[in-house]
């Protein structure tokens, strides 16, 4: 059963039990807990209805929810722990509507395009990685819900997209001049929107390099702020370029002994299954185990390493804040065979 099935299963079951008139007591201090609970968290996330109704809607999301999340914990089983965070009263169509934003293509055959770290000697790289001690990763920063211009269209929202090619290239930035910038998510969300990229309506890390390569550079984050929602593009604030890039080459698929090599190099942007729980809700540990491959999000992959139980991972910077995870960042399970964890070795890309 996959997991919106059964978060569907659990408000099913969870609205059945509220309206059972003799509901045994128990069941009522477990309602109150919630309500408590949900109360608290909310002061915690700073979150206000506009009415009653809305809260007691959000209350059943928040439940179904946690109440996965507590059993997910409590199994013992998995190598992660989830958080009730700020997504916890969202239900997944509501969070793939705002917080995602991939429009993944169909993958090239393998074999397709230059991987120019083709011939790089794993035996020769370090044991692990991790670019942000070698200062080429700039603060975890916050796509927000990205607010669109055409809100009939709810399908791949979210400007993840343009996070994770910004990460990347901004990685890259400083390992060829020195120099740590950080650089413009919006004046892609603004301006990259005359092909497949549609800012806060979604778009893909291949594309967005192409643009930076074809246009000539991107503006600094500090000259193009992030502002949320989709605009005009600014070409006066574009105009100041901040770093530059030729092109990007894609990382052989499913295959994350070529992402090593890449990831040995160069920050890279990777695409991952952002909505399931295990992702969503995930708070700290080595994500492994079930998560669905359907690729709705981009991260970067900035490092990897070992954990001390042995257990391989990548370190990955996602654009969801710093309270997300571990500081902003996830580890997921490195060394799975075929797609990956969450899809990640399905479509990763890098600039060059
Ligand atoms: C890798 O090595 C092969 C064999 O020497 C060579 O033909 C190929 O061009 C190399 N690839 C790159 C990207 O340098
Ligand atoms: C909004 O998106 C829908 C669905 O893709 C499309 O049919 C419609 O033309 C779009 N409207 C505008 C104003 O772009």
């Amino acid at each position: 059963m996959s997991a919106s099935r059964f978060l569907l299963a659990v408000l099913v079951v969870g609205s059945a039990v509220l309206c059972t008139a003799a509901a045994p007591r128990a069941l009522a201090a477990a309602a109150a807990a919630m309500a408590s609970r949900h109360e608290k968290w909310m002061a915690e996330h700073g979150r206000a209805y506009k009415d009653e109704a809305e809260k007691a809607r959000r209350l059943e999301v928040f439940r179904a929810n946690a109440e996965l999340i507590d059993s997910f914990n409590a199994a013992g089983t998995h190598s992660h722990r989830l958080a009730t965070n700020r997504f916890a009263d969202l239900t997944v169509e509501e969070f793939r509507a705002a917080r995602t934003g991939l429009r993944p293509r169909p993958a090239p055959s393998a074999g397709a395009g230059r991987f120019r770290y083709e011939n790089f000697s794993l035996a020769d790289a370090a044991q692990s990685v991790d670019w942000r001690a070698m200062g080429a990763v700039t603060g975890v920063k916050d796509q927000g819900a990205c607010a669109m211009h055409n809100t009939s269209t709810h399908t791949h929202a979210g400007c993840c997209w343009a996070f994770s090619a910004v990460a990347a290239v901004e990685g890259l930035n400083k390992i060829r001049t020195g120099r740590l910038v950080s650089l413009s998510e919006q004046e892609l969300v603004d301006c990259d929107v005359s092909g497949v990229d549609q800012g806060c309506d979604g778009g893909l890390m291949d594309n967005a390099f192409q643009f930076v390569a074809r246009r000539g550079g991107l503006a600094s984050e500090s000259g193009y702020p992030y502002q949320g929602r989709d605009g005009p593009c600014r070409s006066s604030a574009a105009a100041a370029r901040a770093a530059s890039i030729r092109g990007h080459e894609d990382v052989p698929r499913n295959n994350e002994a070529a992402l090593a090599a890449a990831v040995a190099n160069q920050p890279v942007s990777v695409a991952i299954n952002g909505e399931d729980m295990a992702f969503r809700f995930y708070d700290s540990g080595v994500l492994g185990g079930a998560c669905g491959t359907d690729l709705n999000h981009a991260i970067t992959a900035v490092g990897y390493g070992t954990a001390n139980d042995g257990t391989r991972y990548w370190l990955m910077k996602n654009s969801w804040g710093a309270s997300w995870g571990e500081g902003g960042y996830v580890r997921i399970r490195r060394g799975v065979r075929g797609e990956g964890v969450c899809g990640l070795a399905k479509l990763p890309s890098y600039p060059v």
